[in-house]
C-alpha cells in the first residue's frame, strides 16, 4: 500500500509539473504530500500548504501547524498516530513585485486535484477524517456529489459520506488558524476537537 500511495503521490508531482507551465501562480514546483501511518484512526485533511510547509516539505509545520499540535494535545490525540494532508498539494500564492502571500485554491484548482484526493483517501483508509476549514469540507461534498456544507452549521458533528463507493465518517472542525484571525472562534474549536478526541477512544475501544 505505501508503494501504490507513493506512486500516486509521484504522478499528482508530475501533474503539478505540467499544470506549472500554464501561467498559474503556485509553488507548483514543491508540493507537499501527506504523512503518517496507514490506516489509521484519524485523517487530518487541510486545505494546502504555506511558505513554511512548502519550505519543509511537511504539513502543518507552521504558525497553524502549531496551533493544530496544542489542539491535538488538549484532546488526548497523539499526532504521530494521525494521518496529515491536504486538499491541494502545492502552495497557491499570489505574487506581487516584492511580496508573495498565499492565497485560497481557486475552483479549478480544487477540482484538479479531486481524483489524487480520492486515491488517498481509499489508500490510507482512515477510520475518521477531520476537515480543517472549508477548503477540504467542500472537496469531501464534490467528491461525495452533495451539496457544499457551511462549516458554521455542521462543525464539531460527525457526518457520513459516501465517496464512489467508499463510506467515509467525515468530522469538520474550523481551520486551526482561523482563531489567529477570530479569537472567539477558540473556545469552539478547542469544544469540537475535545469531542473528536472522546469519539476515537470510543472507536479505539469497540
Ligand atoms: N494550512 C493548511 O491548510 N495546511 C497546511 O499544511 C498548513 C497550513
Amino acid at each position: 500500500m505505501e508503494e501504490k500511495l507513493s506512486a500516486l503521490y509521484a504522478a499528482e508531482r508530475a501533474r503539478l509539473h505540467a499544470a506549472a507551465s500554464r501561467g498559474r501562480t503556485g509553488e507548483y514546483e514543491a508540493p507537499v504530500f501527506g504523512e503518517g501511518p496507514l490506516h489509521p484512526r484519524l485523517m487530518l485533511l487541510g486545505e494546502a500548504p504555506g511558505a513554511e510547509e512548502t519550505r519543509l516539505g511537511r504539513p502543518f509545520v507552521g504558525k497553524a501547524g502549531k496551533n493544530l499540535n496544542m489542539l491535538l494535545a488538549l484532546a488526548g490525540i497523539t499526532r504521530t498516530c494521525v494521518y496529515v494532508t491536504n486538499a491541494v498539494k502545492f502552495r497557491p500564492t499570489n505574487v506581487k513585485a516584492q511580496s508573495i502571500s498565499n492565497r485560497p485554491p481557486s475552483p479549478t484548482e480544487l477540482a484538479e486535484g479531486l481524483p489524487t484526493l480520492k486515491d488517498e483517501l481509499r489508500l490510507v483508509n482512515p477510520s475518521v477524517v477531520a476537515t480543517l476549514g472549508n477548503t477540504p469540507l467542500k472537496a469531501l461534498c464534490l467528491l461525495g456529489g452533495r451539496e457544499t456544507l457551511p462549516i458554521g452549521s455542521v462543525h464539531g458533528r460527525m457526518l457520513k459520506f459516501m465517496i464512489d463507493g467508499m463510506p467515509l465518517c467525515v468530522f469538520p472542525l474550523y481551520h486551526p488558524a482561523s482563531v489567529i484571525y477570530n479569537r472567539s472562534l477558540l473556545p469552539l474549536l478547542e469544544e469540537d476537537v475535545t469531542r473528536l478526541g472522546s469519539m476515537l477512544n470510543e472507536i479505539k475501544e469497540a
